[in-house]
């Protein structure tokens, strides 16, 4: 299992020598944790768009470093070629994706953060999403894709691949998918299960997961009010998954993430399990893990997984939870 972390051993000489000098320096750092293995091409390209917002500048920090690798030798620094060529290839095959996403984020309103209030915060996702949606339905839900239907479906699989190896597809299985954007995952799960329904703030995203997906016969989509999950009763679903979900809901307020907790405890089966890819965007996984497993004791669940990286494209960091069967009074 590939493990891809946010952190990991400072670059090696020979990535310093192809990074040296290319300003600013955190397109540096962000080429040094690429090279190192310890991001992928693709989120190191989302990465270094958000940093500058300007594909042009990105292009040429990649080109220089690709002149410099073909220096390098074959047979000594071959794992490091391989990065190098699969970032440029990348860079390559998705130039126009990489303007795109610059022109979004140039265009992307600016969050009120952390919100004043959860009405506020939740009002801000749902003009955020919506709008971004019409920009781009890859990218919206997951930037890494660069906006290329591709990339985002090979992302998917592997988050599939994932809940697959927990043990959340079965055939005989209710899912929910706690802001489900534009359904890709509501998509690829219906076949394996019995039931999935997805509900999001963005009434746009909806719109786009009802036409990607809304005609399979198992499906449910829901545009929600962004406060909870009242529309579903208690202890319908055997898995629970909020991908990239929640550090939305955190921007949103504390209280909302004790609400979409204590939600999910109640609409989840006794034996359930809340699968989370990403809790916040702090980039402190051990703030992450300890604020998780303290959500988890308060309302009523095991904590399986806590703070892993299990994906080789994207970086999720993924918890896993299990709902505790009801204390038997004596
Ligand atoms: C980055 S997108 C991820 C979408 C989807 N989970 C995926 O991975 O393809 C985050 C999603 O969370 C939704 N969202 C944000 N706040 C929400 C809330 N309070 N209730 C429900 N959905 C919310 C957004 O509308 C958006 O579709």
């Amino acid at each position: 299992m590939a493990h891809i972390g946010f952190a990991g051993e400072p670059p090696s000489p020979a990535v310093r020598r192809l990074t040296a000098g290319i300003a600013p320096s955190t397109l540096q750092e962000i080429l040094n944790r690429c090279l190192s293995g310890t991001v992928s091409p693709a989120v190191a390209l989302m990465q270094m768009l958000i940093d500058t917002e300007d594909a042009s500048a990105v292009r040429a920090a990649v080109d220089e470093v690709t002149g410099r690798a073909a220096t390098l030798s074959r047979a000594s620094d071959s794992i490091l070629r391989d990065r190098v060529d699969d970032l440029t290839q990348l860079v390559v095959e998705n130039e126009p994706g990489c303007e795109r996403i610059a022109e979004m984020l140039q265009g992307t309103m600016d969050s009120p953060e952390p919100a004043r209030t959860v009405e506020e915060g939740i009002a801000f996702c749902e003009r955020l999403f919506d709008w971004s949606v019409q920009q781009s339905e890859e990218a919206s839900v997951a930037l890494y894709s660069l906006g290329s239907p591709q990339l985002l479906e090979r992302a998917t699989m592997e988050i599939m691949a994932e809940l697959e190896q927990w043990g959340r597809v079965s055939n005989d299985h209710s899912v929910l998918d706690i802001g489900c954007g534009i359904g890709r995952l509501v998509q690829k799960l219906a076949p394996y299960v019995r039931e999935v329904s997805g509900i999001d703030v963005s009434k746009r995203m909806i719109d786009a997961a009802v036409r990607r997906c809304g005609s399979l016969p198992n499906v449910h989509l829901l545009k929600g009010t962004g406060h909870d999950l009242h529309e579903f009763a208690g202890a319908t679903f055997d898995t629970a998954i909020a991908v990239d979900t929640f550090p939305y809901l955190r921007q949103s307020g504390a209280a909302l993430v004790e609400t979409y907790f204590m939600e999910a405890a109640r609409v989840l089966k006794p034996g359930g399990e809340l699968v989370i890819f990403n809790y916040s965007y702090l980039g402190d996984d051990e703030a992450d893990a300890a604020e998780v497993a303290a959500l988890a004791r308060d309302h009523g669940f095991d904590v399986l997984v806590s703070a892993i990286r299990p994906l080789a494209m994207w970086d999720g960091l993924a918890f896993r939870l299990r709902r505790r069967p009801p204390a038997v009074s004596s």
